[in-house]
């Protein structure tokens, strides 16, 4: 009986071709010995990764980086692309090389992981408060001196002024302005009252204001994202003509998203772009519609996919992939869409996806490997350690996301 069905077991294997469809003649040694070294170019094809795994397809990531760089050279703004997004070093560094500032850190904790591994022109988008916290960034203003910090109260201004005198230093403030309804402080006259203050102290260094309009970003049609955005810029720009007025240095304004990059680089007085989701471009951009391209925003390429294996045929309606609630971000009520056309995916628990046809029979078979485009970059991200670059079928890089899990 054991026999039999052992026997029926391999002549089933055998007689499933699709089960080596993509299969490597390397052993796993050989694949782990490439992926622990610094150098894969040439020497990894796409099949051989592990799945579930991120994967950065480098042709449409340059493309990306390449039109937001250009973009905000030709309107004369400053870029600093939000590393929230990508949480990675190698990218900070790759965009800066190609004409950004620096780049932003959502917390302190990422700021820090981006200056250890030799990143500057930090901008640290959450205010740092406490008094660990605060040592900290005093530490980080050490190591990275231009890293600019924001604050949107009097006792935080003070409290980072006496750290940064009792270590003989002095830290660059700005002013988080709230534009949409998340942190800072109100615009006019608190937000003058908090600039006037800053700049008295003696070991801070006033850099202007972070005015960041997150409710506009992703405000669907693009003229409906036009006027959201003015009205939420209009308040920081009237705020950093108050403070110039009265003599206190505000050149420096800086705002926007993937969503306004074009329309924020027209709003005059907004000195600098922040925006993160369009090096990867996730499908929930997608669909807020682009300017003069209807509701389909494409100004960006989806660069961002998880590779899944299909695990399971239970049926010939159905396959399950190894991709569920732990390989992608799960807080957008859209299902997430492969990049292959006539399939469709669903969730299946934590570690499996299930995948029909929308045309047609269903031709994939176990062992077959397909791509979901990134439903929502940033949190999907956050759950890997390492990102595959691919230039077509071969992997070019893996680049390690250090800043994973740094939400502190
Ligand atoms: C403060 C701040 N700036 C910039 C961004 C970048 O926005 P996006 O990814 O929509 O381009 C974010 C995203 O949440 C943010 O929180």
């Amino acid at each position: 009986m054991i026999m039999s069905s052992r026997r029926h077991f391999l002549t089933a294997a055998i007689a499933a071709p699709a089960v080596l469809r993509g299969a490597s003649t390397r052993s796993w040694v050989e694949v782990e010995k490439i992926l622990s070294s610094s150098n894969v170019k040439g020497r990894l094809a796409k099949d051989e990764v592990p799945t579930p795994a991120l994967m950065l397809d480098l042709d449409l990531f340059e493309a990306n980086v390449k039109r937001m760089v250009t973009h905000a050279r030709e309107n004369n703004r400053a870029l600093r692309p939000h590393g929230k997004t990508h949480k990675c070093p190698e990218i900070a560094k790759y965009i800066i090389k190609q004409g950004a500032v620096g780049a932003c850190g959502a917390k302190l904790s990422e700021a820090e992981v981006f200056a250890a591994h030799g990143v500057r022109g930090l901008l640290v988008t959450t205010a740092v408060l406490g008094k660990h916290k605060i040592e900290r960034a005093v530490r980080l203003a050490s190591t990275a001196p231009d890293t600019i910090f924001c604050v949107d109260n009097a006792q935080n201004a003070q409290d980072l002024n006496d750290a940064a005198a009792s270590a003989k230093r002095k830290l660059w403030v700005a002013i988080d302005l709230c534009v949409s309804g998340r942190t800072g402080i109100m615009p006019g006259a608190a937000a003058v009252a908090l600039g006037e203050q800053i700049a008295n102290l003696p070991n801070l260094q006033f850099k202007g204001i972070q005015a960041y309009a997150g409710g506009a970003s992703h405000t669907k049609g693009w003229e409906n994202r036009q006027k959201a955005s003015l009205a939420a810029m209009t308040p920081a720009i009237e705020t950093r003509a108050e403070l110039n007025k009265r003599g206190i240095n505000t050149a420096w304004l800086s705002g926007g998203s993937t969503g306004t990059y074009n329309i924020d680089s027209n709003i005059d007085g907004i000195t600098e772009l922040q925006p993160g989701s369009f090096m990867f471009m996730d499908t929930d951009y997608n669909v807020i519609g682009g300017k003069g391209t209807g509701d389909h925003y494409g100004d960006f390429g989806n660069a961002l996919t998880i590779l899944a294996t299909v695990v399971s045929r239970p049926t010939d309606a159905h396959v399950i992939i190894d991709s569920g609630y732990k390989a992608m971000a799960t807080d957008r009520s859209f299902a997430p869409v492969p990049k292959e056309p006539g399939i469709k995916f669903g969730f299946n628990g934590d570690e499996h996806g299930k995948i029909t046809s929308t045309a047609g029979a269903l031709k994939l078979q176990t062992g077959d490997r397909i791509e979901i485009i990134a439903p929502h970059c940033d949190p999907t991200v956050n759950l890997y350690d390492r990102i595959y670059c691919t230039r077509g079928q071969q992997v070019e890089a893996v680049w390690s996301i250090a800043a994973r899990g740094m939400s502190q």
